[in-house]
């Protein structure tokens, strides 16, 4: 099984970044013990603020991975190239999110990739790329 999680803009600040809505952990540690908690999948992770980056990583392994969970961060409300890039590829997607975005700013509320993933998690902290590694493996 090889799953890879992919982050966008801004993720790579976690831990640091607006800790009373995504919380005091880095991603780094998280994904270690992910890993380890999870040692017979093939874990892979890519995270960029950049839109194309994160375009040219869901194409190369959009073919042939099992599973790409994907947190495309604020591209999630507005990248159409993204969008297009999932509707693309023929691994399945899950969207994930940290926080609930339903019970944020409305621009949170719309997400171009919804209508191509397979399902999506949002408002469990970040058991919610935990949640999706286990839909990805049931
Ligand atoms: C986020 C929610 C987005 O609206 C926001 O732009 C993020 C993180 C989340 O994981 O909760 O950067 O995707």
């Amino acid at each position: 099984m090889k799953i890879i999680i992919i982050n966008g803009p801004n993720l790579n600040l976690l831990g640091k970044r607006e800790t009373n809505i995504y919380g005091d952990l880095s991603f780094q540690d998280f994904f270690e013990d992910l890993k380890k908690k999870n040692s017979n999948i093939d874990l892979d992770y890519f995270q960029s603020n950049i839109e194309g980056e994160l375009i040219d990583k869901i194409q190369e392994v959009g073919f042939s991975y099992d599973g790409v969970i994907l947190n495309a961060a604020a591209y999630t409300h507005t990248s159409i190239g993204i969008a297009d890039a999932v509707a693309g590829i023929t691994t399945p997607v899950i969207e994930v999110h940290i926080s609930n975005t339903y019970s944020r700013e409305s621009f949170r509320h719309v997400s171009y990739l919804a209508p191509n993933a397979k399902g999506v998690i949002a408002g469990f902290g970040l058991k919610s790329y935990e949640l999706a590694l286990q839909s990805f493996c049931s």
